[in-house]
């Protein structure tokens, strides 16, 4: 079994022929809501992949939590730490144009109260599961906390370090077995150029000469690049014809997530994600995007 320990949003999705510019108003062509955050799509995608999933998060007290916690049981995923807050649930408004970026807001709302004691009262669950899947949209106590916890009960932790934080301590997180950075948040963690290859490898090896067990650097259509003691290697990405690119990212996490846990090794694991992603930017919406591990063909 696999725990996210993270996010939820609902998602209000806006795909639009052009920006507005401050103080215009723009007709857009489409809208879509769904379920998004990325703790919550990293476990949508794990269990659309088969893996058992343990979510633990916090909710409002609004209709988007109903609607959030309907989705995750009908997802399969374990709702027993979907904790309830007097608070907005998280919602992210996006803008997705048309050639396929995006730009996404988002406001934590329940999210902001999750905290280490919400993460201790899970301990007994969590000590059953492989592994401990985590992002940033969650308090950074609860994050360093939930290293530590890990450590202690033997079980890998995968970070995805977005949305990027000028504030993460790199000292409390040297512990996770597998840090996935995007090139933009390895920019900013490390201080240090991410323009072309070489320095996206030079900025990730300073991670790993940190103590950083795994690096593993995702770069959208460029694939990804994996660092460790044992050396770098790097994977291309599928060339598909992208329709949205809202949640790639966290389809990635899960599928990797999950073949982890299946037993793959970690460039297979890779593979796997670097395929499911594709797979994802190929339809609208974040979890929406997201195949069940039966309707693909793996290359692994
Ligand atoms: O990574 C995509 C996600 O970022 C969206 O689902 C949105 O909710 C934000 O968390």
């Amino acid at each position: 079994m696999i725990a996210v320990v993270g996010s939820n949003m609902v998602d209000l999705i806006t795909y639009v022929d052009r920006m507005p510019k401050p103080g215009e108003t723009v007709e857009a062509p489409d809208f879509q809501m769904g379920c998004g955050g990325k703790g919550a799509n990293q476990a949508v995608a794990a269990a659309r992949m088969g893996a058992d999933v343990l979510m633990v998060t916090r909710v409002g007290n609004d209709n988007f939590a109903t609607h959030t916690k309907e989705n995750f049981a009908a997802n399969g995923i374990s709702t027993k730490y979907v904790l309830d807050t007097e608070a907005t649930s998280g919602v992210a408004p996006i803008f997705v144009e048309k050639s396929s970026q995006n730009s996404i807001l988002i406001v934590q709302g329940a999210n902001a109260h999750l905290s280490p004691k919400d993460v201790e009262a899970a301990k007994d669950d969590l000590a059953k599961c492989s592994l401990i899947v985590m992002q940033l949209e969650i308090p950074l106590e609860t994050v360093y906390f939930t290293i530590e916890l890990a450590e202690e009960l033997g079980i890998p932790v995968i970070l995805n370090p977005a949305p990027a934080s000028p504030n993460l301590d790199i000292e409390k997180i040297l512990k996770c077995e597998y840090f996935l950075p995007n090139e933009s948040e390895l920019g900013l963690i490390t201080g240090m150029p991410v323009d072309s290859i070489d320095q996206i490898r030079i900025a990730a090896q300073s991670l790993v000469e940190k103590g950083m067990r795994n690096v593993i650097v995702t770069l959208g259509c460029r694939g990804v690049i994996c660092l460790n003691k044992d050396g770098v290697f790097d994977l291309p990405a599928h060339e598909v014809e992208a329709l949205d690119t809202t949640g790639a990212g966290d389809a990635f996490i899960g599928c990797f997530a999950q073949s982890l846990d299946a037993g793959f090794t970690l460039r297979d694991s890779l593979k796997r994600a670097t395929f499911y992603a594709s797979d994802s930017v190929t339809r609208r919406g974040t979890q929406y995007s997201y195949s069940l591990a039966e309707d693909l063909d793996f290359p692994v």
